[in-house]
């Protein structure tokens, strides 16, 4: 039985490896794709990109909406073009896709589409968690309507990446990722503590690239700008942060967790867009998180590796 999934993106070469995973995945069928501010607050540049990479793989019959260009109530914090390139997909020029996005805005995308499979849909989010947030404004309801949340997000028990306490697509929108982590639904988190490993660099990319279709060779090259910046910050390696909650989907149990409830610090001077993880249970509250503490390297990698060398 296939996980039917609509996938919220910034992309971003991280976004870019989760969506082609997604796509290489027979366990999957994308329903979807919504962009969102985070990499970039150019939603036109997200869109264009999650066109691009569709169009690359060869799946122009799945829609793409475009969804929220800000933060819901604070100003976009700033772009991540030293990480992911200029056009966020490390400088690498795609063609132009061959078609434009839906008329409709993303959040509304999204609750038509788990309306119309009550029970059935997983939300992946690979960005901040925007247009999710506005989807739980339009449809309250939203939550018993989907199967579960997989997000790229926050860290629990390790540092962030943004600020010392918070992780970039939490502190991106704090205040939508608290809406979401407290809406009820079942929710999958790869966050830094599991995203952070493996680390690839050239030996894994001239893999990726040895495959000689197009997808392997895109994500090669777009590769080479994000592993300059993790270089440049003393890592040997870069992170595939959004491949995880791809990943944590098609092959779960790569994956060790732990249930706890999460919840996301909006006000605190030094912790704004925190991920509090409740370990002892002082809350009380349902445990609706599976948190993502690790992963086994090897397989995870043959398995992106194999997977990706199946697309155009
Ligand atoms: C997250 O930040 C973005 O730059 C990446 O695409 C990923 O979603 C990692 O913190
Ligand atoms: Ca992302």
């Amino acid at each position: 039985m296939t996980i039917p999934i609509l996938i919220d993106t910034d992309p971003g070469v991280d976004d870019a490896m989760a969506l082609l995973l997604a796509l290489a995945s027979p366990e999957l069928d994308v329903l979807g794709v919504t962009t969102v501010f985070g990499n970039s607050d150019d939603i036109r540049l997200m869109t264009a990109n999650a066109l691009a990479i569709l169009a690359l793989a060869g799946r122009d019959d799945i829609p793409v909406a475009a969804g929220s260009a800000h933060p819901l109530t604070r100003p976009y914090a700033g772009r991540a073009h030293l990480v992911h390139g200029d056009n966020c997909l490390g400088g690498v020029q795609l063609p132009v896709a061959p078609r434009q996005a839906e008329p409709t805005f993303a959040a509304q995308f999204i609750v038509d589409a788990c309306r119309a499979r009550p029970g059935e849909v997983t939300l992946v989010a690979v960005g901040p968690l925007t247009n999710l947030a506005l989807a739980l404004r339009i449809e309250p309801a939203l939550p018993k309507l989907v199967r579960g949340v997989a997000i790229m997000g926050g860290s629990a028990r390790a540092s962030g990446n943004i600020t010392p306490a918070a992780e970039f697509n939490i502190f991106a929108d704090a205040e939508a990722a608290r809406l979401v982590f407290g809406a009820g639904w079942e929710i999958i988190m790869a966050g830094l503590d599991v995203t952070c490993s493996p680390r690839i660099a050239e030996e894994y990319l001239d893999r990726l690239a040895a495959a000689g279709n197009r997808a392997g060779r895109f994500l090669a090259d777009a590769f080479v700008h994000y592993l300059a910046f993790y270089r440049s910050r003393g890592f040997t390696g870069a992170c595939m942060h959004d491949v995880h909650a791809v990943m944590a989907l098609v092959r779960p149990e790569l994956y060790t967790a732990e249930r706890v409830c999460i919840d996301v610090e909006t006000a605190g001077e030094l912790t704004r867009g925190q991920t509090v993880a409740d370990f002892r249970g002082l809350w009380n509250r349902p445990a609706q998180t599976r948190l993502l503490t690790g992963v086994d390297e090897t397989i995870f990698l043959d398995e992106f590796a194999t997977r990706i060398a199946r697309l155009p």
